[in-house]
Protein backbone atom coordinates (compact mmCIF):
# COMPACT_ATOMS: atom_id res chain seq x y z
CA UNK A 1 0.00 0.00 0.00
CA UNK A 2 2.90 2.36 0.75
CA UNK A 3 6.21 2.84 -0.63
CA UNK A 4 9.27 1.85 0.93
CA UNK A 5 10.23 5.47 1.02
CA UNK A 6 6.46 6.23 2.64
CA UNK A 7 6.98 3.53 5.31
CA UNK A 8 10.90 4.89 5.84
CA UNK A 9 8.74 8.52 6.30
CA UNK A 10 5.96 6.75 8.80
CA UNK A 11 9.07 5.54 11.14
CA UNK A 12 9.92 9.08 11.14
CA UNK A 13 6.45 10.31 12.18
CA UNK A 14 5.68 8.01 14.50
CA UNK A 15 9.04 9.15 16.07
CA UNK A 16 7.67 12.34 16.99
CA UNK A 17 4.69 11.39 17.88
CA UNK A 18 4.43 11.67 21.55
CA UNK A 19 6.59 14.57 21.51
CA UNK A 20 4.49 16.59 19.52
CA UNK A 21 1.65 15.68 21.60
CA UNK A 22 2.12 17.82 24.19
CA UNK A 23 3.76 20.97 21.85
CA UNK A 24 1.46 22.30 18.76
CA UNK A 25 3.54 24.68 16.65
CA UNK A 26 2.65 28.18 17.28
CA UNK A 27 0.66 30.33 15.07
CA UNK A 28 2.34 32.86 12.21
CA UNK A 29 2.62 36.34 13.10
CA UNK A 30 1.02 38.59 10.38
CA UNK A 31 4.19 39.10 8.32
CA UNK A 32 5.28 35.73 8.60
CA UNK A 33 1.61 34.90 6.54
CA UNK A 34 2.22 37.58 4.15
CA UNK A 35 6.00 36.70 3.23
CA UNK A 36 4.72 32.93 3.01
CA UNK A 37 1.69 33.49 0.88
CA UNK A 38 3.68 35.84 -1.78
CA UNK A 39 6.39 33.06 -2.28
CA UNK A 40 4.11 29.72 -1.85
CA UNK A 41 0.63 31.00 -2.78
CA UNK A 42 -0.57 29.79 -6.31
CA UNK A 43 -2.72 33.32 -6.60
CA UNK A 44 0.97 34.68 -6.68
CA UNK A 45 2.17 32.78 -9.71
CA UNK A 46 1.91 34.94 -12.62
CA UNK A 47 1.97 32.82 -15.29
CA UNK A 48 -1.74 31.68 -13.58
CA UNK A 49 -3.86 34.71 -14.66
CA UNK A 50 -4.48 36.22 -17.85
CA UNK A 51 -5.70 39.81 -18.60
CA UNK A 52 -9.35 40.12 -19.27
CA UNK A 53 -9.79 42.47 -22.11
CA UNK A 54 -13.41 43.65 -22.80
CA UNK A 55 -16.58 43.86 -20.68
CA UNK A 56 -17.16 45.12 -17.47
CA UNK A 57 -13.87 44.03 -15.87
CA UNK A 58 -11.71 45.01 -18.82
CA UNK A 59 -8.01 45.30 -17.78
CA UNK A 60 -8.43 43.19 -14.67
CA UNK A 61 -7.00 39.95 -13.98
CA UNK A 62 -8.48 36.30 -14.23
CA UNK A 63 -7.36 32.84 -13.72
CA UNK A 64 -6.10 32.10 -17.59
CA UNK A 65 -9.07 29.24 -17.77
CA UNK A 66 -11.18 31.59 -16.90
CA UNK A 67 -10.79 34.31 -18.37
CA UNK A 68 -10.60 32.41 -21.74
CA UNK A 69 -14.12 31.28 -21.48
CA UNK A 70 -14.96 34.93 -21.12
CA UNK A 71 -13.39 35.52 -24.21
CA UNK A 72 -15.11 32.94 -25.68
CA UNK A 73 -18.72 33.39 -27.96
CA UNK A 74 -21.81 32.17 -27.23
CA UNK A 75 -22.78 29.06 -28.78
CA UNK A 76 -26.15 30.12 -29.22
CA UNK A 77 -24.26 33.23 -32.31
CA UNK A 78 -26.01 32.59 -35.61
CA UNK A 79 -28.44 29.76 -33.91
CA UNK A 80 -31.87 30.77 -34.11
CA UNK A 81 -33.70 29.85 -30.81
CA UNK A 82 -37.11 31.16 -31.62
CA UNK A 83 -37.55 33.15 -28.59
CA UNK A 84 -41.62 33.60 -29.31
CA UNK A 85 -42.05 29.94 -28.43
CA UNK A 86 -42.20 29.79 -24.67
CA UNK A 87 -41.30 26.66 -23.49
CA UNK A 88 -41.69 27.75 -19.43
CA UNK A 89 -43.16 30.75 -17.92
CA UNK A 90 -42.42 31.45 -14.44
CA UNK A 91 -42.35 34.20 -11.43
CA UNK A 92 -38.41 33.03 -10.70
CA UNK A 93 -36.43 30.75 -12.67
CA UNK A 94 -33.56 29.57 -10.27
CA UNK A 95 -30.32 28.06 -12.29
CA UNK A 96 -28.54 25.36 -10.71
CA UNK A 97 -29.08 22.79 -8.24
CA UNK A 98 -27.39 22.61 -5.23
CA UNK A 99 -27.79 24.29 -2.16
CA UNK A 100 -28.14 27.76 -2.57
CA UNK A 101 -30.50 26.62 -5.59
CA UNK A 102 -32.48 24.01 -3.66
CA UNK A 103 -32.87 26.92 -0.24
CA UNK A 104 -34.02 30.09 -3.03
CA UNK A 105 -36.65 27.42 -4.49
CA UNK A 106 -38.46 26.62 -1.16
CA UNK A 107 -38.31 30.56 0.04
CA UNK A 108 -39.62 31.51 -3.61
CA UNK A 109 -42.50 29.08 -3.26
CA UNK A 110 -42.81 29.85 0.43
CA UNK A 111 -43.73 33.26 -0.10
CA UNK A 112 -45.94 32.26 -3.33
CA UNK A 113 -44.16 32.16 -6.54
CA UNK A 114 -44.33 29.86 -9.26
CA UNK A 115 -40.66 29.09 -9.47
CA UNK A 116 -38.95 26.18 -11.35
CA UNK A 117 -35.16 25.12 -11.19
CA UNK A 118 -33.35 24.11 -14.05
CA UNK A 119 -29.87 21.99 -13.83
CA UNK A 120 -27.56 20.59 -15.57
CA UNK A 121 -27.07 17.47 -14.10
CA UNK A 122 -29.37 16.48 -11.33
CA UNK A 123 -30.45 17.86 -8.44
CA UNK A 124 -27.87 17.38 -5.65
CA UNK A 125 -24.96 17.19 -8.41
CA UNK A 126 -23.29 19.87 -6.39
CA UNK A 127 -20.32 21.18 -4.85
CA UNK A 128 -22.64 21.18 -2.04
CA UNK A 129 -22.85 17.52 -1.66
CA UNK A 130 -19.47 17.16 -1.68
CA UNK A 131 -19.11 19.31 1.37
CA UNK A 132 -17.82 17.18 4.78
CA UNK A 133 -16.65 19.17 7.70
CA UNK A 134 -19.62 21.73 9.04
CA UNK A 135 -21.50 25.06 8.54
CA UNK A 136 -20.56 27.96 11.08
CA UNK A 137 -22.92 29.54 12.98
CA UNK A 138 -22.40 31.48 16.30
CA UNK A 139 -25.63 30.34 18.44
CA UNK A 140 -23.52 29.53 21.59
CA UNK A 141 -23.30 31.51 24.80
CA UNK A 142 -19.49 32.06 24.42
CA UNK A 143 -20.12 32.99 21.34
CA UNK A 144 -21.10 36.12 19.25
CA UNK A 145 -22.28 36.87 15.38
CA UNK A 146 -19.94 39.95 15.98
CA UNK A 147 -17.05 37.33 16.75
CA UNK A 148 -17.85 35.44 13.67
CA UNK A 149 -17.63 38.58 11.87
CA UNK A 150 -14.19 39.12 13.38
CA UNK A 151 -12.87 35.88 12.46
CA UNK A 152 -14.55 35.56 9.09
CA UNK A 153 -12.60 38.97 7.83
CA UNK A 154 -9.61 38.77 9.11
CA UNK A 155 -9.56 35.12 7.63
CA UNK A 156 -10.59 37.04 4.44
CA UNK A 157 -7.66 39.71 4.46
CA UNK A 158 -10.33 42.52 5.50
CA UNK A 159 -11.96 42.31 1.60
CA UNK A 160 -15.11 41.07 2.32
CA UNK A 161 -18.10 43.50 1.41
CA UNK A 162 -19.44 44.25 4.80
CA UNK A 163 -22.73 44.16 4.06
CA UNK A 164 -22.31 41.18 2.98
CA UNK A 165 -20.36 39.37 5.80
CA UNK A 166 -23.11 41.25 7.97
CA UNK A 167 -25.92 39.29 6.62
CA UNK A 168 -23.89 35.64 6.41
CA UNK A 169 -22.84 36.50 10.58
CA UNK A 170 -26.32 37.56 11.58
CA UNK A 171 -28.55 35.32 9.87
CA UNK A 172 -26.33 31.93 10.57
CA UNK A 173 -27.93 31.02 13.99
CA UNK A 174 -31.40 31.11 11.49
CA UNK A 175 -29.65 29.09 8.97
CA UNK A 176 -28.83 26.44 11.30
CA UNK A 177 -32.91 26.46 13.42
CA UNK A 178 -34.08 26.73 9.39
CA UNK A 179 -32.09 22.76 8.59
CA UNK A 180 -32.47 21.75 11.85
CA UNK A 181 -36.21 21.90 11.93
CA UNK A 182 -36.45 20.83 7.67
CA UNK A 183 -34.85 17.40 9.49
CA UNK A 184 -30.94 17.83 9.09
CA UNK A 185 -29.52 15.12 11.43
CA UNK A 186 -27.11 17.70 13.13
CA UNK A 187 -24.36 15.60 15.44
CA UNK A 188 -25.51 16.67 19.28
CA UNK A 189 -24.32 15.07 22.31
CA UNK A 190 -27.03 13.08 24.88
CA UNK A 191 -28.71 16.57 25.95
CA UNK A 192 -29.35 17.52 22.52
CA UNK A 193 -26.99 20.44 22.15
CA UNK A 194 -25.25 20.78 18.85
CA UNK A 195 -21.98 19.58 19.09
CA UNK A 196 -19.39 22.12 17.59
CA UNK A 197 -15.82 22.33 16.97
CA UNK A 198 -13.18 24.36 15.80
CA UNK A 199 -12.07 25.08 11.63
CA UNK A 200 -9.23 26.94 10.65
CA UNK A 201 -9.16 30.87 11.81
CA UNK A 202 -12.49 30.38 14.10
CA UNK A 203 -11.96 31.77 17.55
CA UNK A 204 -15.13 30.03 19.19
CA UNK A 205 -16.21 26.61 18.49
CA UNK A 206 -18.93 26.88 15.81
CA UNK A 207 -18.62 24.41 13.28
CA UNK A 208 -21.80 22.57 13.24
CA UNK A 209 -21.27 19.29 11.71
CA UNK A 210 -23.35 15.81 10.19
CA UNK A 211 -20.44 13.64 11.11
CA UNK A 212 -18.18 13.98 8.26
CA UNK A 213 -20.83 14.60 5.25
CA UNK A 214 -22.47 17.77 6.13
CA UNK A 215 -23.44 19.00 2.79
CA UNK A 216 -24.43 15.09 1.91
CA UNK A 217 -26.90 15.81 4.84
CA UNK A 218 -27.87 19.23 3.40
CA UNK A 219 -28.19 18.59 0.16
CA UNK A 220 -30.70 15.48 1.29
CA UNK A 221 -32.50 17.13 3.23
CA UNK A 222 -33.55 20.18 0.83
CA UNK A 223 -34.14 18.50 -2.07
CA UNK A 224 -36.94 16.76 -0.10
CA UNK A 225 -37.97 19.63 0.76
CA UNK A 226 -37.91 20.61 -3.18
CA UNK A 227 -39.43 17.63 -4.12
CA UNK A 228 -42.32 17.55 -1.62
CA UNK A 229 -43.43 20.90 -2.21
CA UNK A 230 -43.37 19.60 -6.24
CA UNK A 231 -41.46 22.68 -6.90
CA UNK A 232 -40.77 21.62 -10.99
CA UNK A 233 -37.17 20.53 -11.30
CA UNK A 234 -35.75 20.18 -14.72
CA UNK A 235 -32.77 18.02 -14.77
CA UNK A 236 -30.21 17.81 -17.52
CA UNK A 237 -30.67 21.16 -18.69
CA UNK A 238 -28.22 23.60 -18.87
CA UNK A 239 -28.63 27.31 -18.62
CA UNK A 240 -26.89 28.50 -22.04
CA UNK A 241 -27.31 32.14 -22.13
CA UNK A 242 -29.60 34.36 -20.30
CA UNK A 243 -32.63 36.62 -21.90
CA UNK A 244 -32.50 40.38 -21.34
CA UNK A 245 -35.74 42.22 -22.59
CA UNK A 246 -35.40 45.74 -24.19
CA UNK A 247 -35.45 47.41 -20.99
CA UNK A 248 -32.02 45.07 -20.26
CA UNK A 249 -33.76 43.70 -17.29
CA UNK A 250 -33.59 39.98 -16.69
CA UNK A 251 -36.04 38.28 -18.63
CA UNK A 252 -35.06 34.30 -18.44
CA UNK A 253 -32.74 31.63 -20.04
CA UNK A 254 -32.61 29.78 -23.18
CA UNK A 255 -32.18 26.13 -21.93
CA UNK A 256 -30.03 23.33 -23.59
CA UNK A 257 -31.73 19.84 -23.36
CA UNK A 258 -28.45 18.12 -22.67
CA UNK A 259 -29.53 14.76 -23.89
CA UNK A 260 -31.99 15.52 -27.13
CA UNK A 261 -30.10 18.84 -28.27
CA UNK A 262 -32.31 21.11 -27.86
CA UNK A 263 -32.95 24.54 -26.98
CA UNK A 264 -35.92 26.01 -25.13
CA UNK A 265 -36.89 29.17 -23.72
CA UNK A 266 -37.82 29.94 -20.77
CA UNK A 267 -39.41 33.21 -19.46
CA UNK A 268 -39.28 35.05 -16.19
CA UNK A 269 -39.63 38.03 -14.16
CA UNK A 270 -36.09 37.58 -11.94
CA UNK A 271 -33.28 34.57 -12.17
CA UNK A 272 -31.52 33.41 -9.89
CA UNK A 273 -27.89 32.11 -10.88
CA UNK A 274 -26.91 29.58 -8.34
CA UNK A 275 -24.33 27.69 -10.73
CA UNK A 276 -21.68 27.00 -8.43
CA UNK A 277 -17.77 26.65 -8.66
CA UNK A 278 -15.04 26.57 -10.97
CA UNK A 279 -13.21 23.61 -9.95
CA UNK A 280 -13.18 21.43 -12.88
CA UNK A 281 -11.26 24.24 -15.11
CA UNK A 282 -8.56 22.72 -13.04
CA UNK A 283 -6.72 25.79 -12.64
CA UNK A 284 -2.82 25.82 -12.67
CA UNK A 285 -3.48 22.59 -13.50
CA UNK A 286 -4.63 21.14 -9.91
CA UNK A 287 -6.43 18.46 -8.99
CA UNK A 288 -10.08 19.16 -7.02
CA UNK A 289 -12.23 18.44 -4.69
CA UNK A 290 -15.14 19.39 -6.79
CA UNK A 291 -18.45 17.66 -8.32
CA UNK A 292 -18.11 17.30 -11.99
CA UNK A 293 -20.55 20.28 -12.98
CA UNK A 294 -18.06 22.94 -11.43
CA UNK A 295 -17.17 24.85 -14.54
CA UNK A 296 -18.04 28.13 -13.58
CA UNK A 297 -21.00 28.76 -16.04
CA UNK A 298 -23.01 31.05 -14.22
CA UNK A 299 -19.81 33.35 -13.97
CA UNK A 300 -19.66 33.61 -17.69
CA UNK A 301 -24.00 33.90 -18.06
CA UNK A 302 -23.97 37.07 -15.88
CA UNK A 303 -20.75 38.56 -17.18
CA UNK A 304 -21.45 38.34 -21.06
CA UNK A 305 -25.04 39.85 -19.93
CA UNK A 306 -23.19 42.81 -18.39
CA UNK A 307 -22.49 41.59 -14.19
CA UNK A 308 -19.40 42.43 -12.82
CA UNK A 309 -17.04 40.18 -11.12
CA UNK A 310 -15.61 40.93 -7.97
CA UNK A 311 -12.33 38.90 -6.98
CA UNK A 312 -12.54 36.56 -9.81
CA UNK A 313 -8.43 36.39 -9.27
CA UNK A 314 -8.34 34.84 -6.03
CA UNK A 315 -8.58 30.58 -5.61
CA UNK A 316 -9.22 28.78 -2.59
CA UNK A 317 -6.79 25.51 -2.40
CA UNK A 318 -7.68 23.56 0.04
CA UNK A 319 -5.05 22.81 1.72
CA UNK A 320 -5.71 18.53 2.42
CA UNK A 321 -6.38 17.29 -0.68
CA UNK A 322 -5.84 13.64 -0.96
CA UNK A 323 -1.98 12.71 -2.31
CA UNK A 324 -1.83 9.35 -2.01
CA UNK A 325 -3.52 6.98 -3.23
CA UNK A 326 -3.30 8.38 -6.50
CA UNK A 327 -7.01 6.46 -7.50
CA UNK A 328 -8.60 9.64 -5.41
CA UNK A 329 -5.95 12.31 -5.61
CA UNK A 330 -7.67 15.68 -4.75
CA UNK A 331 -10.39 14.45 -3.49
CA UNK A 332 -11.47 16.56 -0.02
CA UNK A 333 -9.73 15.45 3.40
CA UNK A 334 -12.19 17.77 5.46
CA UNK A 335 -10.50 19.92 7.54
CA UNK A 336 -12.50 18.35 10.83
CA UNK A 337 -9.61 16.03 10.55
CA UNK A 338 -7.28 18.26 11.78
CA UNK A 339 -9.68 20.18 14.30
CA UNK A 340 -9.70 16.81 16.27
CA UNK A 341 -6.34 17.28 16.47
CA UNK A 342 -4.21 15.76 13.83
CA UNK A 343 -1.09 17.48 13.17
CA UNK A 344 0.40 18.27 9.57
CA UNK A 345 4.10 16.57 9.40
CA UNK A 346 7.08 16.86 6.83
CA UNK A 347 9.08 13.65 5.43
CA UNK A 348 11.04 13.64 8.28
CA UNK A 349 8.54 13.88 10.81
CA UNK A 350 8.44 18.05 11.77
CA UNK A 351 5.44 19.71 12.73
CA UNK A 352 6.13 22.74 10.23
CA UNK A 353 2.83 24.58 10.75
CA UNK A 354 -0.15 24.90 13.11
CA UNK A 355 -2.56 22.88 11.82
CA UNK A 356 -5.30 25.18 12.06
CA UNK A 357 -3.80 28.51 10.41
CA UNK A 358 -6.32 29.69 7.64
CA UNK A 359 -6.16 27.26 4.36
CA UNK A 360 -4.48 29.55 2.22
CA UNK A 361 -1.49 30.00 4.99
CA UNK A 362 -1.82 26.46 5.60
CA UNK A 363 -1.93 25.30 1.27
CA UNK A 364 1.30 28.04 1.30
CA UNK A 365 2.97 26.11 4.13
CA UNK A 366 2.35 22.32 2.40
CA UNK A 367 3.38 23.95 -1.56
CA UNK A 368 6.48 25.40 0.79
CA UNK A 369 7.68 21.66 2.21
CA UNK A 370 6.66 19.63 -0.84
CA UNK A 371 9.08 22.52 -2.61
CA UNK A 372 11.77 22.63 -0.49
CA UNK A 373 12.36 18.91 -0.35
CA UNK A 374 10.90 18.38 2.74
CA UNK A 375 7.68 16.46 1.02
CA UNK A 376 7.03 12.55 0.55
CA UNK A 377 7.42 11.25 -3.24
CA UNK A 378 4.05 9.93 -4.70
CA UNK A 379 3.37 9.03 -8.02
CA UNK A 380 1.51 11.80 -8.87
CA UNK A 381 4.15 14.62 -6.94
CA UNK A 382 4.58 14.95 -3.30
CA UNK A 383 2.45 15.55 -0.23
CA UNK A 384 3.25 15.80 3.54
CA UNK A 385 1.62 14.11 6.59
CA UNK A 386 -1.46 13.88 8.04
CA UNK A 387 -0.85 12.57 11.26
CA UNK A 388 -4.06 10.99 11.76
CA UNK A 389 -3.39 8.72 14.50
CA UNK A 390 -2.99 11.32 16.81
CA UNK A 391 -6.66 12.17 16.92
CA UNK A 392 -7.38 8.42 19.06
CA UNK A 393 -4.71 9.12 21.15
CA UNK A 394 -6.01 12.29 22.01
CA UNK A 395 -9.82 11.91 22.16
CA UNK A 396 -9.94 7.94 22.79
CA UNK A 397 -10.68 4.70 20.47
CA UNK A 398 -13.46 5.34 18.14
CA UNK A 399 -13.43 8.41 17.40
CA UNK A 400 -12.63 8.36 13.86
CA UNK A 401 -15.36 5.99 13.09
CA UNK A 402 -17.40 7.97 15.21
CA UNK A 403 -16.75 11.64 13.73
CA UNK A 404 -15.41 11.28 10.56
CA UNK A 405 -16.68 7.84 9.50
CA UNK A 406 -16.29 8.99 5.15
CA UNK A 407 -12.79 10.00 5.90
CA UNK A 408 -12.17 6.15 7.23
CA UNK A 409 -14.24 4.16 5.05
CA UNK A 410 -12.44 6.67 1.81
CA UNK A 411 -8.96 5.20 2.94
CA UNK A 412 -10.04 1.60 4.04
CA UNK A 413 -11.41 1.39 0.40
CA UNK A 414 -7.56 1.76 -0.33
CA UNK A 415 -6.40 -0.69 2.28
CA UNK A 416 -5.40 2.30 4.62
CA UNK A 417 -6.23 2.58 8.03
CA UNK A 418 -5.89 5.80 9.34
CA UNK A 419 -6.23 5.12 12.84
CA UNK A 420 -3.05 3.25 12.57
CA UNK A 421 -1.04 5.51 9.72
CA UNK A 422 -0.80 8.71 8.74
CA UNK A 423 -2.19 9.79 5.38
CA UNK A 424 -0.75 12.02 2.64
CA UNK A 425 -1.84 15.15 1.75
CA UNK A 426 -1.50 17.97 -1.08
CA UNK A 427 -3.66 21.24 -1.68
CA UNK A 428 -6.19 20.60 -3.87
CA UNK A 429 -8.71 23.06 -5.81
CA UNK A 430 -11.88 23.64 -3.44
CA UNK A 431 -13.75 26.88 -3.81
CA UNK A 432 -13.70 30.42 -6.02
CA UNK A 433 -13.33 33.26 -3.42
CA UNK A 434 -14.83 35.26 -6.52
CA UNK A 435 -17.92 35.75 -8.73
CA UNK A 436 -20.73 37.99 -9.66
CA UNK A 437 -20.99 40.55 -7.96
CA UNK A 438 -24.47 41.69 -5.68
CA UNK A 439 -26.04 44.00 -2.95
CA UNK A 440 -27.09 42.71 0.37
CA UNK A 441 -30.39 41.72 -1.34
CA UNK A 442 -28.75 39.39 -3.58
CA UNK A 443 -29.40 41.37 -7.12
CA UNK A 444 -26.59 41.94 -9.49
CA UNK A 445 -26.30 45.67 -9.58
CA UNK A 446 -25.97 45.91 -13.05
CA UNK A 447 -28.56 43.81 -14.88
CA UNK A 448 -32.30 44.01 -12.80
CA UNK A 449 -33.90 41.23 -11.94
CA UNK A 450 -30.92 38.94 -11.75
CA UNK A 451 -29.91 38.05 -8.32
CA UNK A 452 -26.76 35.58 -7.87
CA UNK A 453 -26.69 33.02 -4.09
CA UNK A 454 -24.19 30.26 -3.28
CA UNK A 455 -20.74 29.95 -4.67
CA UNK A 456 -21.12 32.17 -7.71
CA UNK A 457 -21.08 35.22 -5.57
CA UNK A 458 -18.26 37.25 -5.01
CA UNK A 459 -17.38 39.25 -2.13
CA UNK A 460 -18.81 37.31 1.13
CA UNK A 461 -15.72 35.86 2.46
CA UNK A 462 -13.04 38.53 0.63
CA UNK A 463 -9.82 36.73 -0.57
CA UNK A 464 -9.66 33.66 1.58
CA UNK A 465 -12.50 31.93 3.13
CA UNK A 466 -12.98 29.99 6.25
CA UNK A 467 -14.70 26.56 6.52
CA UNK A 468 -17.80 26.15 6.99
CA UNK A 469 -19.05 29.46 5.86
CA UNK A 470 -19.70 28.46 2.79
CA UNK A 471 -22.32 25.69 3.61
CA UNK A 472 -23.70 28.46 5.76
CA UNK A 473 -23.25 30.96 2.34
CA UNK A 474 -25.47 28.90 0.43
CA UNK A 475 -28.21 29.00 2.53
CA UNK A 476 -28.67 32.22 4.13
CA UNK A 477 -27.85 33.97 0.55
CA UNK A 478 -30.16 31.50 -1.21
CA UNK A 479 -32.66 32.03 1.26
CA UNK A 480 -32.56 35.48 0.73
CA UNK A 481 -32.31 35.18 -2.75
CA UNK A 482 -35.56 33.02 -3.04
CA UNK A 483 -37.60 35.80 -1.10
CA UNK A 484 -36.45 38.57 -2.81
CA UNK A 485 -36.92 37.34 -6.10
CA UNK A 486 -40.39 36.31 -5.34
CA UNK A 487 -41.54 39.38 -3.93
CA UNK A 488 -39.86 41.77 -7.10
CA UNK A 489 -41.22 39.17 -9.18
CA UNK A 490 -44.66 41.04 -8.12
CA UNK A 491 -44.09 44.35 -9.51
CA UNK A 492 -41.80 43.22 -12.85
CA UNK A 493 -43.54 43.97 -16.32
CA UNK A 494 -41.41 42.05 -18.50
CA UNK A 495 -41.01 42.77 -22.02
CA UNK A 496 -40.07 40.96 -25.19
CA UNK A 497 -36.79 38.52 -24.40
CA UNK A 498 -34.12 39.22 -26.29
CA UNK A 499 -30.28 37.80 -26.83
CA UNK A 500 -29.30 41.04 -28.12
CA UNK A 501 -25.97 41.11 -25.87
CA UNK A 502 -24.81 37.72 -27.12
CA UNK A 503 -24.29 40.31 -30.50
CA UNK A 504 -22.80 43.25 -28.56
CA UNK A 505 -20.31 40.86 -26.89
CA UNK A 506 -19.15 39.01 -29.99
CA UNK A 507 -18.69 42.21 -31.36
CA UNK A 508 -16.09 43.33 -28.44
CA UNK A 509 -14.47 40.01 -28.80
CA UNK A 510 -14.31 40.76 -32.20
CA UNK A 511 -13.14 44.56 -31.60
CA UNK A 512 -10.65 43.66 -29.10
CA UNK A 513 -9.17 40.47 -30.88
CA UNK A 514 -9.40 38.43 -28.33
CA UNK A 515 -11.60 35.79 -29.16
CA UNK A 516 -10.66 32.19 -28.43
CA UNK A 517 -11.83 29.67 -30.97
CA UNK A 518 -14.55 27.41 -28.09
CA UNK A 519 -17.91 28.87 -27.11
CA UNK A 520 -18.82 28.89 -23.00
CA UNK A 521 -20.00 28.45 -20.81
CA UNK A 522 -18.38 24.81 -20.98
CA UNK A 523 -20.71 22.75 -19.60
CA UNK A 524 -18.98 19.59 -18.77
CA UNK A 525 -15.21 19.62 -18.42
CA UNK A 526 -12.85 18.30 -20.80
CA UNK A 527 -11.52 15.10 -19.98
CA UNK A 528 -11.66 13.33 -23.28
CA UNK A 529 -7.90 11.83 -24.48
CA UNK A 530 -6.86 13.34 -28.20
CA UNK A 531 -5.31 11.17 -29.87
CA UNK A 532 -2.20 12.59 -31.60
O1 LIG B 1 -12.67 20.82 5.05
C1 LIG B 1 -13.86 20.80 4.83
O2 LIG B 1 -14.59 20.00 5.38
C2 LIG B 1 -14.42 21.81 3.92
C3 LIG B 1 -15.30 22.67 4.37
C4 LIG B 1 -15.55 23.95 3.66
O3 LIG B 1 -15.02 24.16 2.57
O4 LIG B 1 -16.26 24.79 4.21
Amino acid sequence: MFTETMLESIKKVEATRAARMGTEPRRMTAEEKSELLKAYHPDYRAEGFKEIKIGPNKGEKAPVELTNLLHSNSRLLGVNVDLTKIDYDVDVLVIGGGGAGAAAAIEAHEAGANVMVVTKLRIGDANTMMAEGGIQAADKENDSPAQHYLDAFGGGHFAARPELLRRLVMEAPDAIRWLNELGVMFDKDEDGRMVTTHGGGTSRKRMHACKDYSGAEIMRTVRDEVINRKIPVVEFTSAVELLKDEKGQAAGAVLLNMETGDYLVARAKTVIIATGGAGRLHYQNFPTSNHYGATADGLILGYRAGAPLLYQDTIQYHPTGVAYPSQIFGALVTEKVRSLGAMLVNKDGEAYAHPLETRDVSASAIIRECDSGKGVDTPLGSGVWLDTPMIELLHGEGTIEKRIPAMLRMYLNYGIDMRKVPILVYPTLHYQNGGLEIGGEGFTKAIPNLLVAGEAVGGIHGRNRLMGNSLLDIIVFGRNAGKAAAKKAKEVELGTPNLDHIYAYAEMLKEAGCAEAGVSPLLLPKYARHER
